[in-house]
Order: C-alpha cells, then sequence, then structure tokens
C-alpha cells in the first residue's frame, strides 16, 4: 500500500487525541483511507503527558512540518488566527493539503484559505471545526447535497448548553455556573468567546456557506450571548412549556438570509430542546428530506480527534483521484459562491417571551395589551405571577404570535415608558423549528 504523511502541528487536547487514536485504530483506518497513514513529523512547543510521541520526529517548530518536503498533510491544530494562518498558508504554498479543527480561522480567513487551495489542486478540510464530533460538514457538504436547504439552527458551543442545562435543571445563576464550568475544564479561563456567542457565530456562518452557497463572511451576523439571562427566566420558560437554549439560526427567506445566534425558547416536544450538558446538536430543515437532527458530542479530545481522523481520511483518499473529486469544502468552487444580502435583526420574523415588572392595580395589563394591539402584535398568552409578600409590582410573562422585530421593539419602548412598569422589559425570541 502507498503511504501518506501526516504532519501535526499542536500537540494540545485534540492534537494529542489525534495522535492516539490513530496509533489505536491504525489497521481500521489504514483500510478506509486504502494506504498508510503515518504521523511522520509533530511540531509542538513542549511534550504533552497525554501522548507518548516516542519514535516520532518532533520538531519545536510548527513551520519545519508546514515545509517539510516528506510531508502529504497538514493538519493545524494550534488554534488562534495569526500563527494559524501564516501556518496554513505556508502549508498550501509548500503543497500541502490542510486539515484544521479551527472555526475562528475558516470564518475569518477562510476565503483567502480556500483560493490559494483552489490555485494549487489542495485541499482544506476542517469537519471538526464545528460541532466537534458531530459529522455535520460532511452532511451538508455530501449527504444532504441533493436538497435545497430552507434553514438549520444549532446548540453548537458546548460550555453555553451546560450553563444553561445547569440553570434550567437546579435554577441556578450565571455566574456560578461558569466557575464551575471553568473548574472542569468546559470553559475557557477567558470565556467570552463561548459565553457572548462569538465562538457560535464562526460556526453558524461555516455552516451557513456550506447550506447556501455564500462566501464565509462574518459581516450582518446578530451575536447575543447568554450573560444576561435570569434563572427565573429559564424557569418561566419551563412554566409555559419550553426550554431556553443558545441556538445559532441561518434561514433562506425571500428577503435574503437570516443569520443570528441568540438565546431562544424552543417547545419542549422539539427534539432539540432535549439536548442538554455539553452536548451539541443540528437541526437541518431541506426540501427534500425534511428536517433531520444531527446530535453528539460537540467537543473533547477523541470526539474532535473522530473529525480530524474523517477528514485525514477522506483527503488522503482522494490524494490518488485529485482534488477535483471532492466535493469542495464551500459547496461549490470558490468562484461560484454567491452573496446574499443578510437580514437586519429588526426584520426577522419571529415570536417572542417577553416579561417585566408592573403594578399590581387594575387597568395595567390592559394598558399593555393596548400598546401590544396598536403595534400590529397578536398575544398568544399572558400570565401574571403571584407577586411576593410585601410587593407592589408582579412579574407579567407575554407570549407573542409571530411579528416582526421592529413593531416588538417599539412596543417595549412605549411600555418600559409607562409610570406602572419598573426597569427594563426582557425579551427572548422564541423558535417552533416545526417548518
Ligand atoms: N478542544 C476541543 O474540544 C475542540 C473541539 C473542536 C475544535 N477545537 C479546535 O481545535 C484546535 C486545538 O484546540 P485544543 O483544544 O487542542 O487546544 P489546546 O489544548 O490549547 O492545544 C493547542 C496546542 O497548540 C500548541 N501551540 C499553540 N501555538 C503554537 C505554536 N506557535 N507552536 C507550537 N505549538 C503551538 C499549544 O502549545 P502550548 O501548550 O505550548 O501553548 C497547545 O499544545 C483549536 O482551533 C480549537 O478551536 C477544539
Amino acid at each position: 500500500m502507498r503511504s501518506v504523511n501526516i504532519g501535526i502541528c499542536g500537540l494540545g487536547t485534540v492534537g494529542a487525541g489525534v495522535y492516539n487514536v490513530l496509533g489505536r485504530n491504525s489497521k481500521q483506518i489504514n483500510s478506509r483511507a486504502n494506504c498508510d497513514l503515518v504521523i511522520s513529523q509533530v511540531g509542538a512547543r513542549r511534550d504533552n503527558p497525554n501522548c507518548d510521541t516516542n519514535g516520532t520526529d518532533v520538531s519545536r517548530d510548527i513551520f519545519d512540518v508546514a515545509k517539510n518536503p516528506d510531508i502529504d498533510i497538514v493538519v493545524e491544530l494550534i488554534g488562534g488566527t495569526d500563527v494559524a494562518h501564516k501556518l496554513v498558508m505556508t502549508a498550501l504554498e509548500n503543497g500541502k493539503h490542510v486539515v484544521t479543527a479551527n472555526k475562528a480561522l475558516i470564518a475569518q480567513h477562510g476565503m483567502e484559505i480556500f483560493a490559494a487551495a483552489e490555485a494549487r489542486g489542495l485541499i482544506v478540510a476542517y469537519e471538526a471545526a464545528v460541532a466537534g464530533g458531530i459529522p455535520i460538514i460532511k452532511a451538508l457538504r455530501e449527504g444532504l447535497s441533493g436538497n435545497r436547504i430552507n434553514w438549520l439552527a444549532g446548540i453548537i458551543n458546548g460550555t453555553t448548553n451546560f450553563i444553561l442545562s445547569e440553570m434550567d435543571s437546579k435554577g441556578r445563576e450565571f455566574a456560578d455556573v461558569l466557575t464551575e464550568a471553568q473548574e472542569k475544564g468546559y470553559a475557557e479561563a477567558d470565556p467570552t468567546f463561548d459565553v457572548e456567542g462569538i465562538d457560535a457565530a464562526h460556526k453558524l456562518v461555516i455552516m451557513t456557506s456550506l447550506a447556501f452557497g455564500m462566501p464565509l463572511s462574518l459581516d450582518g451576523i446578530y451575536t447575543d450571548g447568554i450573560t444576561k439571562l435570569e434563572p427565573q427566566d429559564v424557569s418561566y420558560a419551563r412554566e409555559l412549556g419550553y426550554a431556553i437554549k443558545h441556538l445559532g439560526i441561518t434561514r433562506q427567506t425571500g428577503q435574503g438570509v437570516e443569520l443570528r445566534v441568540h438565546p431562544t425558547l424552543v417547545p419542549e416536544s422539539c427534539l432539540i430542546a432535549g439536548v442538554n450538558d455539553v452536548s451539541n446538536a443540528v437541526m437541518v430543515n431541506a426540501d427534500a428530506v425534511g428536517t433531520t437532527l444531527f446530535y453528539g458530542p460537540g467537543a473533547g479530545s477523541e470526539p474532535t480527534a473522530s473529525s480530524v481522523l474523517a477528514d485525514i481520511v477522506d483527503v488522503a483518499r482522494t490524494m490518488g483521484a485529485g482534488a477535483d473529486s471532492w466535493v469542495p469544502a464551500l459547496g461549490c468552487n470558490t468562484t461560484a459562491l454567491q452573496t446574499q444580502p443578510i437580514m437586519a435583526i429588526q426584520d426577522i420574523e419571529t415570536s417572542f417571551y417577553i416579561r417585566f415588572s408592573a403594578l399590581d392595580k387594575p387597568g395595567v395589563l390592559s394598558d399593555i395589551t393596548g400598546i401590544m394591539a396598536n403595534a400590529g402584535i397578536s398575544i398568544e398568552a399572558i400570565i401574571q405571577k403571584e407577586q411576593p409578600a410585601g410587593e407592589d409590582y408582579v412579574n407579567v410573562i407575554i407570549l407573542t404570535n409571530v411579528t416582526k422585530e421592529k413593531l416588538l421593539d417599539a412596543a417595549v419602548e412605549h411600555i418600559e415608558q409607562l409610570e406602572t412598569v419598573r426597569g427594563s422589559v426582557t425579551f427572548i425570541r422564541v423558535e417552533h423549528l416545526d417548518q
């Protein structure tokens, strides 16, 4: 059998997973790849105690790997965007195929990287960049290639899903669960990318590009995290029959593409509402197949390695036949991608959960329903919670029917001006994910 030489750059959580799983499952993996996959060099600043690289050439300079004339596939697992960008471009300039798990790199520099790869007849594969161990990129790139995709919605960040699951099942505060997530290693020391939705935005942009044949771009994406969510909203949502999930949503509409990341109320009856802890899931709705759900571990050393190895097998198999025989990484060649307008969040149509604190006296609710009616918003449910002892104010929760967000914004502004309403109005978008 021919040999295909692999160079792994970065021997951290994922790098060690790839090294170990390839060593453990080499017989099966080689037979699927129809070649001997050999890790001929590793680029790592230091050794990793979880990985015994004894017998493998280890360089302290990752660029040695990108330039090594014997290497066929460079596997970028260092993370970040600056050095990783230089590394991937150097690997391509040196005629290497690239496999990466780096969503930030693909979302920010993907167009330049894919153009460079195409010009040289090389492949850049990135299955592990979205939803860790779930083969969602392969599903979008190949498995659903006979469909017109209508929308997709995903829980694509394990840290935020873990935090929301704990807030939901145990009534805990956001900050308290975040500390535990950091202690357990689910969240980074600086958790901003996760809890502010930036990591999910990177992954959503990658899936949107594949789903709708659009260039990779973060322009116009609406991104909101989970830092402002309060346990009482999670619990009121449950009383109404909904779970709150942090979703990345993209939808093809007649007015453009919706591209948004935010906390969302999802009916309990929807499968994705039952996806808890660090698990990820992506629902895809397409014209021929209908709705499909892809579920599994969104992170972790070996789950992520599973996706990296699938890419390595794919690339190694295709190397004999030429890059053209691979379904392209963006669903089509970069020159065939088409930009579409991204809809402003104010023009999105959806239902809303709103909560505010109102004086408990006659006429207040009718003022509020009047404001909603004047704005053209119809109400699906309204609940007034019992007032705590000694309190004059009660929590009022309203579920609206589908409306344009700009109408809801105007109604919220009006409600906040009422003398009988205290503080600001909390609102969360609702998605039924049923069509
Ligand atoms: N962890 C997951 O579950 C997961 C899931 C999906 C995707 N990913 C993606 O996979 C990639 C790797 O993540 P990870 O969790 O494995 O990160 P990690 O544990 O921090 O590992 C990164 C490794 O790269 C090394 N490195 C960074 N810059 C380097 C440089 N200039 N030269 C040599 N080595 C360098 C680091 O070395 P030092 O320790 O010396 O800094 C570290 O060993 C990231 O893009 C991440 O987004 C991770």
